[in-house]
């Protein structure tokens, strides 16, 4: 459309501006008529003169009332938010109109450029909230959440905002603390509460007041440290302690016992003195072999985290663990048959990790397998690691090495208890079987540092077969 045809239509719709010109006309049309009645000017002459006062009225404040028009609907258009940017057929004669267009583009685009720097800082900060690890709740002036980032609602519940606190975080200490906060009787708290529901935790809040009111409403911040998984490490690390004390107690005070016998009593005794110094080898023994467990286990705990590197050929650890445990087997009358397939490749582990682990398996199935009766090895491969709870396992291939012993059913209670550190079974313990209750908690470290699995099937007729599931290949 041209720009006449645009302005033919706007005078058409625009009736007003006619009321307008016929307005300003109404003075002079006054004095034309006072003028006629007076006789000093002829009607026809009059009319004529009228008739050009408003043409010269219609031509001055056409292009004005045109303009003005046009900024009424451009800064209309701006209020309501819509992209008018694109509007080049606002052409603008008057040079007071073209500045006030000016002005108000330019403050357009200040505040535009304001509200882009606005929301990139609002998301920028939702972003930095959200990645951090721990728990951070806003809440307004009566206790409300207004603000929670991604691990208040992990821990928490998806659902929380405009929730009150106390539907939320059910602890009276919290709540009170909070309060206080809230009545304005202190300006920042810091406590550690405990949980029950939905689970058992240990919490630490610190809870601060805002000096100003947020956008949002906020009155205060809540940060949330969860203390429970450093309580439970503080409780495995003084049972272990208490554990590993009370377990070399025992072969020290046998020892201690037979030396004050070989003082006194047996001072003499030829025969009795042989007989306690092998008791005392065999408890040193034990105990070099307890510290060397425990050594081996918190070598692995550091290990944890690092992924074991260099390829491993199982075939070879079979051969070793043979070799070493032949006389063994021998003793107890037992004989290891092994049967691994054709198509086990060598694997991403660590060598001596896997073999510990090996040999103490083999180890345990000659110990409490029934003597008189053969140990069977089997490599095979297979397509998935069996799922386990709470620990990472990786998918794709792997290698399972079982390994069998005939003996009576383990109970599913010892069972699940098999892998606890210093957990031996109570019937073994009767026998005085000697073994210091590491060697499966270590197995299963090492295991969980390869990603796998072990397993545990045990009955009557079939026996005991330990599993051990390593992927052919680690990735990060
Ligand atoms: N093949 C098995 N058959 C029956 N019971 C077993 C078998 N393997 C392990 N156990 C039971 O599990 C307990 C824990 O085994 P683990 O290897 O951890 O310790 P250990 O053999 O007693 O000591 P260590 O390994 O230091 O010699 C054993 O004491 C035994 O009671
Ligand atoms: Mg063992």
């Amino acid at each position: 459309m041209t720009n006449s045809a645009k302005k033919s239509v706007f005078i058409e719709k625009n009736m007003r501006f006619v009321d307008r010109v016929l307005l300003l006309s109404l003075p002079i049309a006054f004095i034309f008529i006072f003028m006629v009645a007076a006789n000093m000017l002829s009607a026809s002459l009059a009319v004529i003169s009228y008739a050009t006062c408003v043409i010269f009225n219609i031509i001055f404040l056409f292009p004005i009332t045109y303009e003005l028009q046009q900024l009424r609907q451009y800064i209309t258009a701006l209020s309501k938010g819509s992209d008018v940017s694109s509007d080049k057929e606002l052409v603008l004669e008057e040079n007071d109109s073209r500045e006030i267009i000016n002005a108000v583009n330019a403050m357009q685009k200040f505040w535009s450029e304001k509200n882009d720097v606005l929301q990139a800082q609002t998301l920028s900060d939702t972003a930095v909230l959200d990645s951090l690890p721990d728990p951070l709740i806003m809440i307004d002036n009566v206790g409300k959440i207004c603000g929670a980032n991604l691990a208040t609602r992990v821990m928490f519940g998806k659902k929380i905002s405009n929730k009150s606190l106390d539907e939320v975080i059910f602890s009276n200490n919290f709540i009170e603390a909070v309060n206080r906060i809230l009545r304005q009787e202190s300006d920042s708290e810091s406590l550690i509460f405990y949980l029950t529901k939905p689970i058992e935790q240990k919490l630490y809040a610190h809870i601060k007041k805002l000096p100003y009111i947020s956008q949002d409403n906020a009155v205060a911040v809540i940060s949330i440290y969860d203390l429970t998984k450093a309580m439970k490490i503080e409780k495995m690390q003084s049972d272990f302690v208490a554990n590993a004390s009370h377990e070399l107690r025992t072969p020290l005070a046998i020892i201690s016992g037979f030396i004050e016998t070989l003082q006194t009593t047996a001072k003499n005794d030829k025969e009795a003195q042989e007989k306690f110094l092998n008791i005392m080898k065999e408890q040193t023994e034990f105990m070099s072999s307890l510290i060397e467990n425990l050594l081996s286990l918190s070598k692995i705990e550091l290990m944890q985290d690092t992924l074991p590197e260099g390829k491993t050929n199982l075939h070879k650890i079979i051969d070793d663990v043979s070799e070493a445990l032949s006389l063994k087997a021998d003793n107890n009358k037992t004989s290891l048959q092994v049967f691994i397939d054709d198509n086990i490749p060598e694997i991403t582990a660590d060598y001596n990790q896997i073999k510990q682990v090996v040999q103490n398996l083999t180890d345990n199935a000659i110990k409490y397998g029934t003597p008189n009766s053969d140990i069977i090895i089997k490599i095979s491969r297979v397509n998935q690691i069996p799922p386990a709870q709470n620990q990472k396992i990786q998918s794709g291939e792997a290698a399972a090495i079982s390994i069998t012993n005939k003996g009576p059913k383990i109970s599913d209670d010892n069972l699940a208890r098999l892998t606890e550190r210093f957990y031996r079974m109570q019937e073994h313990k009767d026998k005085n079987i000697k073994g210091t209750g590491l060697g499966l908690a270590i197995a299963k470290q090492i295991i969980i540092r390869h990603r796998g699995n072990l397993t545990v099937k045990s009955n009557a007729y079939e026996g005991t077969t330990f599993t051990i599931y390593l992927p052919l290949s680690l990735e990060e």
